[in-house]
């Protein structure tokens, strides 16, 4: 059994006063980990954030991010996204890879559970794209893996949604060529985490089993027609991800004011 803490978007701005959508990021980001680290009774045995660590793709966004990010106490990886510098990332997350600072992909083991996080930034803003070699590198990982359970992580909306602003902007243009190449060990693959969206939800496409978690700052609700602006609500959240031999569970929950319950 694998317990994983999923949270996403928590888009730290340069300094600690930075505000979106009037939301203070940083603070709200502080409130997660002070939860996470005094609160939750959920133990984790990693916590996956799915991209956009950053609001702004710069050093001193990713140097803050850093800073609150790293009080977390369990192990930590990260995906990048569209907000994200990769650059920048690198260079303070220890866990990111250190080859190739433009596309952070990697992969890791923990137990038999075999991780693979793929950068889907894509060069049309706000969607997102797998390059072809970033397939050919994920086949080759699929291929060579032994282990009995794979997870695979990403920050861009894979799959067809129904909801006309995620399809047209938040998608992974070319999800089904990744999903072409994901199929044939779908056997294996117990889940595809994402973020992105902002709103926890739940997809099964191809035999693949999606789900992304509550942004930690706030949540996006989004009309069906694209060109409308979405609406920003309430305190974000997270999820609480386990998988064991023959099921996974996943949680979502709101950060709102913590008190104790019977
Ligand atoms: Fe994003």
């Amino acid at each position: 059994m694998i317990r994983i803490l999923h949270v996403t978007d928590t888009h730290i701005g340069p300094t600690p006063d930075y505000e979106l959508y009037s939301y203070n990021t940083y603070q709200q980001t502080q409130r997660f980990v002070d939860y996470v680290n005094h609160h939750m009774a959920f133990q984790p045995d990693l916590i996956l954030h799915t991209g956009d660590v950053c609001y702004n793709p710069d050093s001193l966004s990713a140097k803050l991010a850093y800073e609150v990010l790293s009080q977390l106490k369990y192990p930590l990886y990260v995906a990048r996204g569209n907000h994200d510098d990769p650059q920048a990332l690198c260079d303070y997350f220890p866990n990111l890879p250190h080859e190739n600072k433009h596309r952070i992909d990697y992969d890791f083991i923990h137990d038999d559970y075999h991780f693979i996080v793929l950068d889907s930034f894509g060069h049309v803003q706000p969607a997102g794209e797998i390059e072809p070699e970033q397939l050919i590198w994920l086949q080759k990982k699929l291929e060579q893996s032994n282990s009995a359970s794979i997870v695979i992580v990403v920050h861009h909306l894979p799959v067809w949604t129904g909801n006309g602003w995620l399809d047209a902007r938040m998608r992974i243009i070319n999800g089904d060529e990744l999903f072409d190449v994901l199929q044939p060990y779908q056997s294996r693959i117990r889940v595809l985490l994402f973020g992105h969206i902002h709103v926890p939800s739940t997809h099964w496409y191809r035999g693949i089993l999606c789900s992304s978690a509550p942004a930690v700052f706030s949540q996006f609700i989004f009309p069906d027609d694209p060109q409308e602006r979405f609406t920003v609500t309430s305190p974000g959240g997270f999820s609480f991800v386990t998988i064991t031999t023959n099921q996974v569970s996943i949680l979502h929950h709101q950060l709102g004011d913590i008190l104790d319950g019977d």
